[in-house]
């Protein structure tokens, strides 16, 4: 894919990363998220299954998205939530809430949204992820401190073991508020895609953390591919 600008790739450990330095990362979201669904294993008759961040990049991300809705097969899509903050649904924090009124409101309904239910608690989401054999495209964010879902820097969460999925989190320095739930490494490493989406100069450090290769949260996300759609104030010297 072309999206006016660079096209840089490296390879790191077991995952293939490709960033993207394009002018409407919004509009390069929905046209990876449409091609990936398009191109899904198993073919037309199979289910994608979509994780979904929080942030007010997100939010227009999935604006663009359900501008193109009829380039969805929403029947096929089965939506899970990245993260969540320990608030109600409804609350205008919730990422949930965020996914409804960016998306969920504007397009048909999907096979199924499971977002996550903070008072269900970390280890029914994780059987509920374990459940969907594998996240087709789980997209991402980066903070300026190079957290990603609800990973932040020097979070337990950071260490869970192996077979867990989903797990209670917070930011340690405070910076970010409400106690978190999160998918943990583990989870987001069975994904085929991880796209991460970046916007704005506020971004352009942590960026430069990832791309040198610090062992910022984001830094550490393996997955089948490793995907970052970037503007150029982000990209900083890169783009
Ligand atoms: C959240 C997110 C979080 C977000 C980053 C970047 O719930 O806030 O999942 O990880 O993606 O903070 O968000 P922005 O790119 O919108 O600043």
């Amino acid at each position: 894919m072309t999206v006016g600008g660079a096209v840089m790739a490296m390879v790191a450990r077991v995952r293939a990363v490709r960033i993207d330095v394009v002018d409407d990362v919004p509009q390069a979201f929905a046209d990876v998220v449409v091609d990936a669904v398009a191109r899904r294993p198993g073919g037309p008759a199979s289910s994608f299954c979509l994780v979904l961040s929080g942030g007010p990049t997100a939010r227009r991300c999935y604006e663009a998205l359900a501008s193109r809705a009829a380039e969805v097969p929403w029947a096929r899509l089965v939506i899970l939530m990245g993260d969540e903050r320990c608030v109600d649904g409804d609350d205008p924090d919730a990422n949930q809430r965020l996914v409804r009124e960016s998306l969920l409101d504007h397009v048909p309904a999907p096979a199924a949204f499971h977002p996550m239910t903070v008072a269900d608690g970390a280890a029914a989401y994780g059987r509920r992820v374990a459940a969907t054999f594998r996240p087709d495209l789980v997209h991402l964010g980066l903070g300026p401190d190079g957290h990603t879902a609800s990973l932040f820097p020097g979070s337990d969460a950071l260490c869970a073991p192996p077979g867990q999925l989903a797990i209670d989190s917070c930011d340690p320095s405070g910076r970010n508020p409400h106690q978190r739930m999160t998918l943990t490494l583990h989870a987001l490493a069975r994904a085929r895609m991880a796209l991460f989406t970046v916007s704005g100069a506020a971004k352009a450090d942590a960026f430069a953390a990832v791309r040198s290769g610090m062992p910022v949260p984001a830094h550490r996300v393996c997955a089948e591919h490793v995907r970052w759609l970037v503007d150029p104030e982000a990209a900083g010297a890169a783009a």
